[in-house]
């Protein structure tokens, strides 16, 4: 098949008319020979954005290109905040050409297959990108339809998820509109990002109902496909105490397979005992969905056997193809799939690409950092942070294992302009310089 027939479902190229004719592919064909690029950046999320800055200081504006489709771009740690109503779902939104750095290519389409032996990449359309250096950074997918009813069931009421920004708004009015029952969140069989929101979104949507006198009619429940609440001792111990204190049932190892929305039913199979399904009916139920490697990445020579891409966890260079590079949520790189990983990721991707072009090896190791504001009221968040060994690795000289005001004061105001101002900008890698200052001070 051409690269254009397996080039999925998703929105089409701008310059591609269904039934465009055989003359509009052979000046594609024409104009696809003079398509280089120094260096070649695959999605314009997180890792994508702020990778073709830090390579705009390097090679050059010009050299650079990214390829996204997505006319938006989007904060997505805000969401948790936006289903909440805490925050609003445009504050976690800008154009794509805004954050695009200036001067850098876009390339508005889809890449379809990835061809490393010949250094090049196929677009949805037909045409094909040739690069010197390609930084892989397509995020994750998420499979509402690996759930029996959805994402029709996304239609009736009393159902939401904040993964999605189709849905998420959603889920701030069915947290509106509980009367009563049980309130189930759920966490998936599969590898996720951000694995601590799932949870977060329950400890606002209790905090929620207790101020507005309904939280005597919500039996809240997290089942979750995991075996502990989080991978992080020092943190699990910490969220274990608050799920006490606020009555919250935990059930381990169950995975959500099917939702009957027009009941109000929710499907769960016991991972422990296979063939063994339970169902619950819901007042409002919150869905987390599984997550994988996006399609195109799938079987490609770039990725691991699950689809990852297969990169070193240390450099973040391709395990094979020394030219291609990995970042972010699409990386077989063994740690929580965050948007603080990434600024950690990006400081070490810079210096190992520079190292690259030079014909250096690699020095700066990545030390697995990530992570996670597990937000545990409307002023409150744990802020997890931790390595490759799931030890924790704080910034702040405090406990970070306590609920803190100031930690919410971060999350929801500090690390957005953070986030838009240096990590987009290629200018923030991480708080380990300010980990070590601010140790330093103490002792
Ligand atoms: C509800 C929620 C809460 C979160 N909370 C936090 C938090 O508190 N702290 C934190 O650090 N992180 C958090 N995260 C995680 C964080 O947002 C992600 O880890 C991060 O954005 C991933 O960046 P990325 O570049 O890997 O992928 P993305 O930012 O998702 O970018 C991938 C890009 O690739 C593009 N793409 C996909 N397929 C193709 C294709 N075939 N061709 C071209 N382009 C393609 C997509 O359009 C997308 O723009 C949260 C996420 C969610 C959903
Ligand atoms: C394919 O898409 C790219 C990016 O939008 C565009 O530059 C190119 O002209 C398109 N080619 C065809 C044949 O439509
Ligand atoms: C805790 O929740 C259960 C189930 O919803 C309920 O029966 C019980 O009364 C609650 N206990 C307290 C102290 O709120």
């Amino acid at each position: 098949a051409s690269p254009a027939a397996r080039g999925g479902s998703g929105p089409r190229c701008p310059a591609l008319r269904p039934g465009a004719d055989s003359r509009g592919l052979h000046a594609a064909a024409r104009r696809a020979a003079k398509e280089h690029y120094e260096v070649l950046v695959l999605g314009g999320g997180t890792g994508g954005i702020s990778m073709s800055a830090r390579m705009k200081r390097r090679v050059g504006a010009a050299n650079v290109a990214v390829v996204e489709p997505s006319e938006t771009h989007y904060y997505q740690p805000l969401w948790t905040l936006v289903g909440a109503g805490a925050k609003r779902l445009a504050a976690s939104a800008r154009p794509t050409e805004q954050v695009m750095p200036q001067g850098v290519e876009w390339i508005k389409c889809r890449v379809a297959r990835l061809d490393p032996d010949k250094n090049c990449v196929w677009l949805e359309n037909n045409t094909k990108i040739s690069y010197k250096y390609l930084i892989i950074a397509l995020g994750i997918s998420l499979h509402y339809e690996k759930i029996k009813g959805l994402p029709e069931g996304f239609h009736h009421p009393k159902i939401g998820s904040n993964y999605s920004v189709h849905t998420v708004e959603k889920t701030w009015r069915a947290l509106q509109d509980f009367k009563e029952g049980n309130a189930i969140f759920t966490f998936p069989n599969t590898p996720v990002k951000c694995a601590g929101a799932p949870q977060k979104i329950m400890y606002l949507s209790e905090a929620y109902w207790r101020k507005t006198g309904k939280r005597s009619k919500a039996n809240i429940m997290f089942n979750t496909s995991l075996g502990v609440i989080f991978g992080v001792k020092k943190y699990a111990d910490a969220l274990l105490e608050i799920i006490k204190e606020r009555n919250i049932t935990v059930n381990y190892r169950r995975n959500l397979i099917e939702v009957r929305a027009d009941k109000q039913e929710a499907v769960f199979e016991n991972l422990d005992k296979p063939g063994v399904t339970e169902v619950h009916q819901y007042g409002i139920l919150h869905v987390t969905p599984p997550m994988g490697p996006p399609d195109v990445l799938i079987n490609s020579p770039v990725s691991d056997e699950a689809g990852w891409v297969d990169v070193d966890t240390q450099t973040l260079q391709h395990k094979k193809y020394p030219n291609v590079f990995g970042i972010g949520d699409c990386t077989n790189l063994p740690t929580s799939k965050t948007a603080a990983a990434i600024a950690a990721q990006s400081g070490v991707l810079d210096k190992t690409i520079s190292m690259v072009m030079k014909n250096q090896l690699p020095t700066k190791k990545y030390d697995g950092y990530t992570s996670c504001p597990l937000v545990t009221g409307y002023n409150k968040v744990i802020l997890a942070e931790f390595d490759y060994a799931a030890q924790p690795l704080e910034t702040f000289p405090i406990d970070q294992g306590k609920e803190r005001v100031t930690m919410y004061h971060m999350k929801a105001d500090v690390m957005p302009l953070l986030y838009w101002n240096g990590l987009l900008k290629g200018y923030w890698g991480g708080p380990a310089p300010f980990r070590k200052m601010m140790h330093l001070g103490l002792k």
